[in-house]
């Protein structure tokens, strides 16, 4: 099936490395994933990808990397202390705690747009249970920023917490890069990172984590600029998904409505993704005005005004940010990518990769294991590949065809065989090698000398 299901897509992903449950020896912690070698090697490629497409090959955005621990009057000022919040209800007799909206959603009620109060009416009104069969309490709003301490001191001073976004940090040193570097606008801050959610139901894979990876951009605007820079970005994240290989066809927008936006935000798109599981957010777009600046502002006593050299203007910019999470990210492009076939009669798994993304994009094997002129002969094309591609993989483990179906299962475009020919038993044939497509299992010689045109 193209696509997979989430049950092949976590087997895969599980027995070839790509992501396993955290701390999965102690029987795991909810909510979180660790990347294994193939995993890291997709996110990195997803990331770089990322930053060359948003920062390097732009002449108008500034990197940062910001800590994870900010001074907790950056999430008074900015709203989350106050407002990051999930509507919570809990089973009374289990004690566990579910989201709300969701309890509505999977009863057909559409919880969008219901306050928390409303949200609590529709549930006592329709005489909802808990998933176990069990009476519900109250609809609570439950902040989801996990709380931790700074320093050797428990008093209140030292509370702060994990970031639950990244853009914070692109704010708070907004004026260090305007002071730095005097852009002009419109510029933008982009920052790749961890945030942190505690989350009441994480759910779906690496879909709805409490600990996950964002990879956002801050783009400074001034305000009349908004609906131009706003169609701009909209237009520059359907190329880059449209660079990740995520079809059109399963790739949708959302128009958020007013009462289901983000406290900050004007506008919000929602990129929405067909994931196994039925259509979700995959990405945001938002318009969020002035509120950041003018409250770091405000709370900081900072001036964040920008000086516009050319009109002589004084203004706080207003920001467009475009936001991704690495995590759905992997997963749409796994999920995209996913096939299965049968070939040579005979059933198979693959990822059809786009080959810049793919972990292994070269795998090199000797035809036979025991034979040392063909291992010898091997080392040398795949040390070869390796200089020039870096992701080439050496393998001779089993047989050949089942190398073939372990490379074809985790993405790798091509793999590279060297066999007697190579050696010179036909002498036409000498120093030549055999390059295998992935996706049509096709064989064609290459000589060694000019593999590096047959790969791309
Ligand atoms: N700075 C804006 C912001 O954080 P968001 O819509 O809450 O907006 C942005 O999150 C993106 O981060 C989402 O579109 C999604 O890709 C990812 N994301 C958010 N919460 C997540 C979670 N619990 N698990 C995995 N990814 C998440």
């Amino acid at each position: 099936m193209d696509g997979g299901t989430m049950e092949q897509l976590i087997s895969l992903c599980k027995r070839r490395g790509f992501v396993y449950q955290g701390s999965e020896i102690y029987g795991g912690l909810a909510g979180t994933w660790d990347y294994g070698p193939l995993g890291v090697a997709l996110k990195k490629n997803i990331e770089n990808l990322w930053w060359k497409t948003f920062v390097t090959d732009r002449e108008d955005m500034y990197g940062i990397d910001a800590a994870i621990l900010m001074n907790p009057r950056a999430w008074a000022a900015s709203g989350h202390a106050d407002g990051f919040a999930d509507p919570l209800i809990e089973d009374v007799k289990t004690r566990k705690r579910y989201r709300a909206d969701h309890l509505l959603e999977e009863a057909g009620i559409d919880p969008k747009g219901m306050s928390a109060t409303e949200m609590d009416k529709a549930i006592q009104g329709s005489k909802l249970k808990s998933p176990e069969g069990n009476a519900l309490g109250e609809v609570r709003q439950f902040n989801m920023m996990f709380k931790t301490q700074v320093g050797a001191t428990e008093d209140a001073a030292s509370v702060t917490y994990l970031r639950p976004e990244t853009a914070g940090g692109m704010f708070v040193n907004y004026k260090n890069v305007v002071d730095s570097f005097h852009p002009k606008l419109p510029f933008g801050m982009a920052q790749i990172g961890k945030a942190f959610r505690n989350e009441i139901a994480p759910r779906d894979f690496i879909f709805r984590v409490r600990e996950l990876e964002q990879m956002e951009i801050e783009y400074f605007i001034r305000p009349d600029d908004w609906e131009r820079a706003f169609e701009e970005w909209r237009v520059a994240m359907h190329a880059f998904a449209k660079n990740l290989g995520l079809s059109g066809e399963r790739l949708h927008e959302l128009e958020v409505a007013p009462e289901d936006r983000a406290h900050y935000s004007k506008r919000t798109i929602d990129f929405e993704f067909d994931f196994p599981f039925g259509k979700k957010e995959l990405w945001g777009l938002a318009y969020r005005t002035d509120f950041d600046l003018s409250a770091h502002a405000k709370e900081s006593g900072m001036d964040l005004f920008f000086f516009d050299e050319e009109t002589k203007e004084r203004f706080i910019p207003h920001v467009i940010e475009p936001s991704f999470g690495v995590g759905r990210t992997l997963l749409a492009v796994l999920s995209e990518s996913y096939r299965e076939d049968e070939m040579n009669g005979e059933k198979r798994v693959f990822l059809k990769l786009p080959s810049h993304l793919a972990p292994v994009r070269i795998a090199v094997f000797p035809l036979l294991k025991n034979r040392p002129e063909l291992v010898a002969k091997a080392r040398e094309v795949f040390l070869l590949l390796k200089k020039e591609f870096g992701n080439v993989l050496f393998d001779d483990n089993g047989n050949i065809g089942k190398r073939y179906r372990r490379q074809d299962e985790i993405g790798t475009p091509y793999c590279v065989t060297i066999d007697f020919d190579t050696l010179g038993e036909k002498p036409e044939h000498k120093d030549t090698v055999t390059v295998r497509d992935r996706d049509t299992g096709e064989q064609k010689r290459a000589p060694i000398a000019e593999l590096t045109k047959y790969i791309i």
